[in-house]
């Protein structure tokens, strides 16, 4: 593109464009960033800027890496033969994509399309107030979400979300969504639960999960919905324990267990799925992101056939099946570019390298962790990583949210993208965030952590 091109594009944007998660005041003077083309782990900017992006478009999404021809080819094959037809009917994509994704999911059985996170975990809300209305006069309504996790940015699930900065000023919410306390042992010392550590802690953070359901009353609590590593909230892996205990909750009252895989989903801890690291046997399972690495949009809600089942039991009855519908589930370029990518994670092994690549991440972490007091903690599974930043290792507490952002910016100014914990818990935006594409190789992990090196240095000394 000539320069004068790409000068429009930017005047463009400046004039018209609405970015997402951006306070746009300083696009007044200054130029917003465009990014231009992607390949690989890279991406150029506007000016021709270099990238080595450790955040996968940002948001944790580009799971092979960018300009895939072959996503591209098998997805423009598909729009030629048919781009489009409502769900209510099948299409060939979505026919095999759900065949070849349930086969990675043992004792999951349906597919439900749409083209969110937030929308997908919209289908699980609405399929379990369905099976409270059949099945129990409308009781067992309430779903139940955990403190620091989200899902999604529709009102509804703003309702289910644990983030106050997400959810300020856009209530009020969708109620019978209740809160149970989160899981990260780091931040015990506000939960009062005394000094209790590993799975001692894992477990009494599930017991608590219990107590909300005995508060509630367990005849009026459908769902508990929960990320298996929750991702913007901080990258919190559950301690052991704990996932063991939530799962003879949910047998023990009748609860629907919804894993929200929206970001873990297809490879990014190094297997199928988060859940599967922890043995749980979920009932609902939302994934997006990752599921075509952003070459489509598509998003699935899957469940069990016993879930699925309680939708046909009365054909006689109008109301009885799913009455939703999303436009754009019926686009066959998510399911095609889905297939395309789940061929390139088997073929290229890339979970077996995020498990390879995840431990030398981790690795150059915790060397960091021992170089700079700033890091209070690393934490995460596979190619899904966060370091907590601290004033203080002793009292954790946590640096300011500016200082973490500059961070941010020292790396971005070595041409190396990361993330950190945004507008989510009020005064803890302090976890840096890592999840770079599962192709990455030990050079770009090593340049990664390099950059953070130097980018602590110079903020902190
Ligand atoms: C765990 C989780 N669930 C749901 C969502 C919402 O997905 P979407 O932005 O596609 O609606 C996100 C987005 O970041 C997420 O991190």
């Amino acid at each position: 593109m000539l320069d004068n091109d790409i000068s429009r594009v930017v005047a463009a944007d400046r004039a018209h464009v609405w970015h997402h998660l951006t306070q746009h005041k300083p696009f007044e003077t200054g130029e917003p960033r465009v990014i231009v083309e992607g390949k690989g782990m890279r991406v150029w900017d506007q000016a021709g800027r270099e990238f080595l992006d450790a955040v996968s478009g940002g948001v944790w999404t580009v799971n092979v890496g960018y300009g895939r021809e072959s996503i591209a080819d098998a997805v423009r094959d598909q729009l030629v033969k048919l781009n489009y037809f409502a769900g209510s009917a099948g299409s060939i994509p979505a026919a095999l994509f759900s065949e070849k994704l349930i086969s990675k999911m043992p004792g999951m059985s349906r597919v439900y399309y749409c083209n969110s996170g937030s929308e997908a975990n919209e289908k699980a809300f609405k399929m379990v107030r369905q099976i409270a209305h059949k099945r129990y006069g409308g009781k067992k309504h309430k779903i139940l979400f955990r403190e620091r996790d989200y899902h999604g940015t529709t009102i509804g699930a703003l309702s289910a979300g644990g983030q106050p900065e997400r959810n300020a000023q856009y209530g009020p919410f969708a109620p019978g969504f209740i809160e149970v306390p989160h899981c990260l042992e780091y931040r015990k010392h506000d939960q009062g639960w005394g000094d209790l550590s590993g799975e001692a802690y894992g477990q009494r953070a599930a017991d608590a999960i219990e107590e909300v359901i005995l508060r509630e009353g367990p005849d009026t609590v459908g769902a508990i919905c929960l990320e298996p590593v929750t991702a913007g909230g901080g990258v919190i892996v559950p301690p052991k324990g704990y996932w063991e205990r939530v799962q003879e909750i949910c047998r023990k009252y009748d609860v629907l267990l919804h894993i929200d895989e929206v970001v873990c989903g297809v490879g990014r801890t190094g297997t199928w799925f988060g859940y599967q690291q922890f043995g749980i046997e979920p009932d609902f399972v939302t994934m997006a992101k990752g599921v075509a690495s952003g070459y489509a949009a598509i998003a699935c809600c899957v469940t069990t056939e016993k879930v699925f089942d309680l939708f046909k039991d009365d054909a006689a009855d109008p109301l009885n099946y799913f009455r939703d519908i999303s436009t754009f589930g019926g686009c066959t370029a998510g399911p095609a570019a889905a297939l395309e990518n789940m061929r390139i994670i088997e073929n290229e092994d890339l979970l077996g390298n995020t498990q390879k690549m995840g431990d030398r991440l981790t690795a150059n972490l915790l060397a960091l962790q021992e170089k700079h007091a700033v890091i209070g903690e690393v934490r995460g599974l596979g190619l899904f990583q966060g370091a907590e930043l601290v004033t203080d290792r002793a009292t954790k507490e946590p640096v300011p949210e500016k200082l973490a952002q500059q961070v941010v910016a020292e790396c971005g100014a070595q041409g190396v993208i990361i993330g950190v914990t945004n507008r989510s818990l009020p005064g803890l935006n302090n976890t840096l965030c890592l999840s770079p594409a599962l192709i990455a190789t030990e050079a770009d992990i090593d340049r990664i952590t390099d950059a953070i090196d130097v980018a602590l240095t110079k903020t902190f000394g």
